[in-house]
């Protein structure tokens, strides 16, 4: 597994909390009949986005969360409190009673969970949208790969914990789609997002670069500019979510963007944009970027080798399903002005990932020394 790879899976498991979101409802189309929505979850990342647009649409939501982050997150919003786990304290006690038109499962990751809270909640929810990822597919992802690829496998199904380096999360998220259809048969929706970015987002992946292209001056960008990259703004992601809802939408879906393949050179003009006019960016190429000792460059993958088709999963079929996006260029411009603002807001949401200045400055000295390096 390359680092890249390693590390979308890594924070894409770990779902840390957040501020308020700030939903563009600009995309937000006008009112629908209301639904009552069930969210698993809700105060990460995803959640509260969802949570916003449902609201804007009218529907009515219901959050069940453990209480533990951010609690005063959407006080008009009605909250139950228990855990995934049925074995940890009051478990799914909470979740015994009330009838729902959709449930949004988006904390499960152990397929023992999500089985008990989707049999149980079977009998009362017509839809249940499970959130999955591009990791439940098997490694190395086919090029171009549609919902029909082949998924991870663990040798042991009923491991529960991520690993080291969270090997086991890709095939406990294939297995808790299986649970999810196992209990609600031709009733489950099933979500495999790959990079979901934008404002809030606190991995500090994709806000990474905008930040690092407003910092300004010379700066390495991996890869070459004709590199496939995928990512999915939050917002255009639930604001499909409530779609799917809304329509009752079955079947299993990539929810990868944008919908014409999107070079990673035209997303760093975007950063250019956006960023500081004297950001200089130096490309190096992926073979160089390759050795250099515990270097990590979040979003961007070699298209290549192992990562070929990381970036290129097809979203036909979730275009069909009403899946839209915005430019990227919005999305670059939104999360670096959410970052902004952040810094000052709420502490702890503005962590970056991405390589620090020291490894940036000895990677951009050994390209120069390189003797493919052109000057
Ligand atoms: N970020 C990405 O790029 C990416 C990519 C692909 C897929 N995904 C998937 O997207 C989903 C991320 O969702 P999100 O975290 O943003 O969702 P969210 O709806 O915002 O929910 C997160 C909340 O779930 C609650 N929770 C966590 N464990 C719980 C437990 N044991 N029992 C009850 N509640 C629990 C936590 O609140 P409390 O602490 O209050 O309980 C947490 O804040 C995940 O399924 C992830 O695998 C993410």
């Amino acid at each position: 597994m390359t680092v890249s790879r390693r590390e979308f899976i890594q924070w894409s498991a770990a779902a840390a909390s957040l501020a308020a979101t700030g939903c563009n409802l600009s995309t937000v189309p006008a009112k629908a009949t209301p639904k009552r929505i069930l969210i698993l979850g809700g105060t990460g990342f995803l959640g509260p986005a969802t949570i916003e647009v449902a609201q804007a649409r009218g529907h009515q939501v219901t959050m069940f969360n453990r209480g533990k982050t951010r609690p005063d997150l959407f006080p008009g919003v009605e909250k139950l409190h228990g855990d995934r786990d049925p074995k940890k304290g009051e478990g799914l006690k909470a979740l015994e009673t009330g009838t729902w038109d959709a449930v949004i499962d988006n904390s499960g990751y152990y397929p023992r969970m999500v089985g008990a809270s989707a049999a149980l909640l079977a009998p009362r929810a017509k839809q249940y949208l499970y959130i999955s990822s591009i990791s439940a597919y098997k490694e190395p992802n086919p090029e171009n790969g549609t919902e029909d690829a082949a998924l991870a496998t663990l040798a042991d199904p009923a491991v529960e914990v991520m690993g080291a380096e969270f090997q086991n999360y890709g095939g406990l998220k294939a297995l808790c789609e299986q649970a999810t259809q196992k209990a609600m048969p031709g009733r489950a929706t099933i979500i495999r997002p790959g990079y979901i970015v934008g404002p809030d987002d606190p991995t500090g992946r994709f806000t990474y670069w905008p930040v690092r292209f407003d910092k300004g001056g010379e700066l390495a960008v991996p890869g070459a500019p004709n590199d496939p990259v995928e990512i999915i703004d939050v917002r255009d992601l639930d604001a499909w979510l409530v779609h799917l809802v809304e329509q009752g939408t079955m079947g299993v879906f990539n929810a990868c963007g944008p919908e014409t393949r999107l070079a990673w050179g035209s997303l760093v003009e975007a950063f250019q944009k956006a960023g500081n006019a004297n950001a200089k960016p130096l490309w190096i190429p992926a073979d160089v970027v390759a050795q250099q000792k515990d270097l990590e460059f979040p979003i961007w993958a070699p298209y290549a080798g192992e990562t070929r088709g990381f970036h290129t999963w097809s979203n036909t079929r979730a275009v069909k399903a009403g899946l839209k996006f915005r430019p990227a260029l919005a999305t670059v411009q939104d999360t670096l002005a959410w970052f902004k603002t952040q810094e000052k807001v709420e502490k702890g949401r503005n962590k970056l990932a991405g390589p620090s200045a020291e490894q940036e400055a000895m990677l951009i000295a050994a390209w120069r020394k390189s003797p493919a390096f052109k000057g």
